[in-house]
């Protein structure tokens, strides 16, 4: 007898090999391959054509035919969802919602449901991890629903199709991917294959029937269960819900949008009643900062078309051993360390005598390049034990020469500052030249690092 066909897959991207191999050549990553059976494919019509359920193969058409009504996206009643999926739900579309187990993905699903139900939609909300008397706990404590809210426990995809053609909902939830299996693929579910298949027939049925569908996806860093990476380009938007699991707040961040702008941020609060919208995240991240604190400084970063005022951090001190220890948490370490040497080489600060840590408070991560003339103070700051005024918020790019570099959308990060009510505000100075009259807010411009330093401390 012949033996069985496998193949290999990369939990993490779903590269696939004929043969094992520790590192994944795809997305580098070690000791992520799978063996899983191959199944024979048979040659299905796509999910655009329409071909497989009999319908007339779509004809080419022009631009100009398509016609683009506003009422192709709905609103799901959060501010903050619907920016970050582009000003709502597209109808037709299929929106991956990733992140760690226990974060909240079923609860912000839930919490979107019940808003769309009570504004007059169908919902159906599918689980597969979850049985109906859970759910009904979970239900209980974000509040009364109302309108047409449906249920359904079920794993096998081949009913879910049937019931969303029963049922004709204008939303669908499945919660979650790595459950859902269909019978005809050999390997078990979570496994590449399934996953992958699973989202398939999902989009048929999205494009299909014009029905928006929400799937959910664990992160999973170890085990047997493929990661929602897998299947980031099959599907249409993709978000990540992250946060520290012990802290309240969290953060959904868009990751690929073809139906908006990716840079989006959308910040919520697990209360004891559900998530609750942040809707000033400035204001959010700078509570319970330590005023005349050294080293702690305010900056800006832009989320989007947001910005977002958050605190750096940094502790010197003078170090112990030969080589000095540096550390970035929420910033990028290899930044960090750039503007360290800038301090050393062009301030004559002697950093290598001392131990630097850098953090960005809050838990949020800013890769942003605004924020190193933040760090760069702060690391002075906590230096000389000298504290910055609280009411001063700093943002620049630092290029490897010590000058501070324009940035982005300076007028809106100033408009935040006088917002939050702060009265000084040091930019580069190219931006302020740019900028309006300000009698709100003191603005200092600087030209680079030494000036910066001088502005805000003795
Ligand atoms: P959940 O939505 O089940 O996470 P996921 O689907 O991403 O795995 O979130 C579960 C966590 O949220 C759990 O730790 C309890 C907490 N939670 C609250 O704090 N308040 C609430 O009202 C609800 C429903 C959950
Ligand atoms: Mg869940």
């Amino acid at each position: 007898m012949a033996k069985p066909k496998t193949v290999f897959f990369c939990k993490e991207c779903g590269y696939e090999s004929p043969k094992w191999m520790g590192q994944c050549p795809a997305c580098k990553e070690w000791n992520t391959f799978v063996e899983e059976p191959v199944q024979k494919r048979e040659i299905k019509g796509t999910a655009l054509s329409g071909a497989k359920r009999g319908t007339p193969a779509a004809k080419p058409a022009f631009l100009n035919e398509i016609s683009l009504e506003e009422k192709d996206r709905i609103s799901t009643g959060f501010e903050e969802l619907d920016r970050v999926l582009g000003d709502g739900i597209v109808i037709g579309s299929l929106v991956l919602v990733g992140g760690d187990p226990g974060i909240g993905k079923s609860t912000l699903l839930l919490q979107m449901c019940r808003n769309l139900a009570s504004s007059g939609r169908q919902v159906l909300y599918i689980s597969g991890e979850e049985s109906l008397k859970q759910i009904k706990i979970r239900a209980n404590r974000i509040g009364e629903v109302t309108g047409s809210l449906k249920f359904l426990c079920e794993t096998s995809l081949d009913i879910i199709e049937e019931v969303i053609r029963e049922e004709k909902p204008e939303i669908v939830i499945i919660d979650s991917i790595q459950t859902m299996y269909r019978e005809d693929i050999a390997s078990s579910p979570g496994s590449v294959s399934q996953v992958r298949e699973s989202t398939n027939v999902l989009m048929q049925i999205a494009k299909g029937l014009g029905i928006a569908v929400f799937i959910v996806g664990h992160v999973t860093k170890e085990g047997v269960v493929a990661g929602p990476r897998v299947l980031e380009h099959m599907v249409d938007t993709v978000l990540y819900f992250e946060g520290d699991r012990s802290a309240a707040y969290r953060i959904l961040r868009g990751v690929k949008n073809r139906f908006g702008s990716t840079n989006e941020i959308g910040v919520f609060e697990m209360r004891e009643n559900g998530l609750c919208e942040v809707k000033n995240p400035s204001e959010y991240m700078l509570s319970g900062r330590p005023e005349d604190a050294s080293g702690a400084v305010v900056a800006c970063s832009m989320e989007g078309t947001r910005p977002v005022l958050l605190e750096v951090q940094a502790l010197v001190t003078s170090t112990n051993f030969g080589m000095p220890r540096r550390t970035a948490a929420g910033t990028d370490y290899n930044r960090v360390n750039l503007l360290i040497a800038v301090l050393e080489k062009r301030c004559r600060y002697e950093m290598s005598r001392y131990d630097a840590y850098v953090n960005i408070a809050g838990g949020l991560r800013m890769n942003e390049p605004a924020i190193d003339l933040a760090i760069i103070l702060a690391l002075i700051s906590s230096l000389k034990d000298e504290p910055v005024s609280p009411r001063t918020l700093i943002f620049g790019e630092v290029g490897l020469s010590g000058e501070v570099r324009a940035v982005s959308m300076a007028e809106q990060r100033v408009n935040e500052a006088v917002k939050m009510g702060f009265d000084t505000c040091v930019l580069p100075e190219i931006c302020l030249e740019k900028m309006k009259k300000n009698d709100k807010i003191r603005l200092i411009g600087v030209k680079n690092v030494r000036e910066a330093i001088a502005a805000v401390l003795r």
